[in-house]
Formats: C-alpha cells, structure tokens, sequence
C-alpha cells in the first residue's frame, strides 16, 4: 500500500476531492436512521427505538414482530404494528433528497436500503437504483404458496383491523403478507444478483443510518475492493469502520449530508430538492 493511499482520506476536505474528481460509481448503504426526522422511529436505540416499544405486544423477545415462524402461530402483533407503519403517511428526509442528488449527478450505482418504508420511491429515487434488501409494503403475497394478493386489499383488510385479516386468511386459505422480509426468510432474488455486479464496480461506499446488525446486509461493507474509501455516516460508530480508507462522521445524518453537499458546492441543489417536499 503507498503512503498516498495510506494518507488519501485524513479529512472530509480530502474525501470532497476524490469525489470531485474521480468517483463514478456510490453505492449508499442505509438503514432507519435516515427516516428518523421524517417521524419513523429506528429499531435498536434504545428508549426510541421499536423496539423498546413493544411491550404491550407481549413478546417472546422484541424481534419476534418480524419473525415469520412467530408469525405463523401469532400473527396479531405484527398486522397490529403494521396498521401503524403502513406507508403514505410519512415525508422523505433531506438524507433522501441527498441520495436522489446522487443519482442526479449520475454518480448513484444503487442505493441498498433495509427500510421498509418505501421514502426512497417517495424522493423520486429511480427505482431501478434502489434494492429494497428488506422487501417493502408495495407488494404483497400469501407466505406458504407465494402467490401475490393485490396489495391494496391486504392494506384495507389490514386497516380494518382483527376482522379484516381474518377475513383475508379465510379467503385466501392461508396468512397474507406485505412482502416485507422477516426473521427466516431469504432477501429478495435483486439483492443477490445485483450485490455480486455492483459491489466489484463500486468506488465511493457510503453507509448511513445502521447500526449493521442484521446479515446479510451488514456484510455488504467487506464487498468493495481493499481500496475503495468507505464514509460512515452515522449517530454512533459501527462496523468495521477503521482502515486507512474509511472516514466517519458520527452525527445526524441530514445534519452530515447537508455538510457533505456544501463543501462539494451542491447545497442550492440539495435544498430545492428538500423544498419539494415541503406543504405549499
Ligand atoms: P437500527 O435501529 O438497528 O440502527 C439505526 C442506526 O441509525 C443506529 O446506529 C442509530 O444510532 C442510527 N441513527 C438513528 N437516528 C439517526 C440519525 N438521525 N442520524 C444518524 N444516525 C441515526 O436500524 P437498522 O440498522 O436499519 O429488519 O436495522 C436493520 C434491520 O433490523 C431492519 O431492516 C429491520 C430490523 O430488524 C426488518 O424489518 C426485517
């Protein structure tokens, strides 16, 4: 390894450069901590999280809510959170808008995202960039045979409560879900064919908002190439975040990204886009 590379990333001002000058292929990384200033709670931090909320489901440990063999024997608790979660009621967030920036610049390879919550869609990402690595609510499927049920009537028999997705596992013979990926189910077929293309072209990775705890995603840090630099930005350090061509920012994530787009010279572009989203 040379002293140049040993020395490429001291500061963010050096990371500016590189991607100034020779990036052509970001993947972003993300997770719940970037859909926390749009009101979505993340899962881990304690006290806030969801999962220091759930007492009042009763349990077996908090992750047993996404869980799919606690699912098959009690599916109440999930189809009662998700009546809170479902999608349409919640605002991208300026991290959003930074990753619709990137693609804007022709510099986004794809952004892998575990959330559920579809914001990604919402800031106008093209989906064709987006690897929704937990599945997502906009579609849904019955879980033993897989066939896909119009994901409208899984919402409206959801929202309806008890009585609505009885309705639907007596219809249907069996439980319905959002194609969201539990505890015991294998990731989306796109996550595995677009993973083994994108990771080996990649030369900016960018992580935010994970504490990169949940496999296989998590893994994905160790795919980039010994040299490709990697940023975290995150309120807390996680990860293997250490070597010569990592750099951190432990901070807000808009808070870091809004940093990010005004030494790269983007901020007028980065806020009209947010301006988007904001009621006229
Ligand atoms: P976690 O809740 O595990 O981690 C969120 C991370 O974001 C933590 O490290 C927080 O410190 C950080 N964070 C929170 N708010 C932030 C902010 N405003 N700015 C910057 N950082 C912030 O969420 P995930 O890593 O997404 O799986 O969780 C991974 C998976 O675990 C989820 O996809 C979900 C869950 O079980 C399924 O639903 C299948």
């Amino acid at each position: 390894m040379t002293d140049e590379k040993m020395n490429k990333f001291e500061n963010i001002e050096e990371l500016v450069k590189y991607i100034s000058s020779d990036v052509k292929n970001i993947i972003v990384m993300t997770g719940a901590g970037i859909s926390v200033s749009a009101g979505i709670p993340d899962f881990r931090t304690p006290g806030t999280g969801l999962y220091s909320q759930l007492e009042k489901y009763d349990l077996p440990y908090p992750e047993a809510i996404f869980s799919i063999d606690y699912f098959k024997k009690n599916p109440k608790p999930f189809y009662t959170l998700a009546k809170e979660i479902y999608p349409g009621n919640f605002c991208p967030t300026p991290t959003h808008y930074f990753i619709r920036l990137l693609e804007e610049k022709g510099l986004l390879l794809r952004n892998y995202t575990q959330n559920i919550d579809s914001l990604e869609n919402e800031a106008g990402i093209n989906k064709e960039l987006i690897v929704a690595a937990h599945g997502n609510f906009d579609t849904a499927s019955t879980i033993k045979g897989k066939h896909k049920i119009n994901p409208e009537e899984v919402k409206t028999s959801i929202m309806e409560g008890e009585e609505g997705w009885k309705r639907m596992r007596q219809k249907y013979g069996e439980l319905i879900k959002p194609d969201i990926v539990f505890f015991g189910e294998p990731l989306p077929y796109r996550f595995y064919e677009l993973m083994k293309e994108d990771f080996v072209k990649c030369d900016l990775l960018i992580v935010i908002g994970t504490s990169l705890q949940v496999q296989p995603f998590a893994s994905l840090i160790n795919l980039v190439s010994e040299d490709t630099p990697r940023l975290l930005i995150n309120r807390e350090k996680v990860g293997n975040f250490y070597k010569y061509r990592d750099i951190t920012l432990i901070k807000d994530c808009d808070t870091g990204v809004r940093e990010l787009a005004c030494s790269l010279g983007w901020s007028v572009e980065l806020l009209s886009l947010i301006h988007i989203s904001e009621p006229t």
